[in-house]
């Protein structure tokens, strides 16, 4: 049924496909049909997050898909405010509760807060529901080197993936060589830069042009040839297929060269550095 999209393997041994579903801002029945359309169409991977307050939209369009669970990938995301050892447990269960699963395929931890020193302690939490069956595979986002180089030192285990920033205007070179050589996937965060003015970018759509594609479309195939697995939200059908219909052409060196030339030191969408950026 629907579209194949292609696999990863993490480094725990889960594979996840290259492109799922952002949930940002899909509630309610409105987001239940549009996520029960995504994964007509193929979509496999499905994010979102216990602060999206959409973990039960989700679970219903789990509910209501024909799609088996065990072919699903489903996410969800600690908050800051939880991040204490006790406290990071019981929301895991509550998320389960609120999306009426019995396990998520991922889970990961929202951000590092560094200033509140406890993203260690969340990632033992994760570690032992992991060990009790809640959780498939655990991972992190918008972590830097620093913090996920403290986790593996004092726990002895490293994330499967790390979901950051990543879109034409802000490319994180540096961080996805750092992930490459630690055996981490990348998974990009608005990869679309939220669908702002890299949208109308000349250069991209001269590119999108040779190739008879979308604007959309390039990046996202931008995405996959970087190697990073991308969730781009969408709540209309027509351009969930659009995201996802990006395996039939390539990208050569000069034209991924100039997409990622795009980069700029600001170009982050909201200046959410995560070494002082707190998110709760
Ligand atoms: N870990 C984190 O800290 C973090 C932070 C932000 C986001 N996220 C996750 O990442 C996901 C994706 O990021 P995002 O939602 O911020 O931004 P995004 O996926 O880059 O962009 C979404 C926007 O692009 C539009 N869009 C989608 N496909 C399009 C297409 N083919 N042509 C034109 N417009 C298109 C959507 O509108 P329509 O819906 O109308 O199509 C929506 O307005 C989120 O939904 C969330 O799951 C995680």
């Amino acid at each position: 049924m629907g579209n194949t999209i292609p696999e990863i393997t993490l480094n725990d041994g889960m594979t996840v496909p290259v492109i799922g579903l952002g949930t940002y801002k899909l509630k309610g029945n409105e987001g239940v049909n549009s996520i029960l359309s995504a994964m007509d169409l193929g979509y496999r991977l499905i994010d979102s997050a216990y602060n999206y307050e959409n973990e039960g939209t989700v679970g219903e369009a789990v509910r209501r898909s024909s799609v088996p669970r065990e072919e699903l990938n489903i996410t969800s995301k600690l908050p800051g405010r939880y991040q204490s050892y006790d406290k990071a447990i019981t929301t895991i269960q509550e998320s389960l509760f609120r999306a009426n699963l019995d396990y998520y395929d991922l889970y990961l931890i929202h951000w590092p807060n560094p200033k509140q020193d406890t993203y260690v302690e969340a990632w033992q939490a994760l570690i032992d529901a992991k060990k009790e069956g809640l959780i498939r595979s655990i991972g992190v986002c918008n972590f830097l080197p620093e913090h996920l180089m403290r986790l593996e030192k004092e726990t002895g285990v490293k994330p499967s993936m790390n979901q950051i920033e990543l879109h034409p205007f802000f490319n994180q070179a540096p961080q996805r060589k750092w992930h490459e050589e630690n055996n981490i996937k990348t998974e990009s965060w608005s990869p679309l830069a939220r669908a702002n003015e890299v949208l109308q970018n000349d250069m991209i759509q001269q590119i999108a042009e040779h190739h008879n594609k979308s604007l959309s479309q390039i990046i996202l195939r931008w995405h996959y040839q970087l190697g990073a697995i991308s969730i781009p939200k969408s709540a209309s059908p027509a351009r969930q297929l659009e995201n996802i219909s990006i395996f039939d052409f390539a990208l050569d060196d000069t034209e991924m060269n100039m997409i990622s030339g795009l980069t700029r030191a600001d170009g982050r969408i909201n200046n959410q550095d995560p070494a002082t950026y707190e998110e709760f």
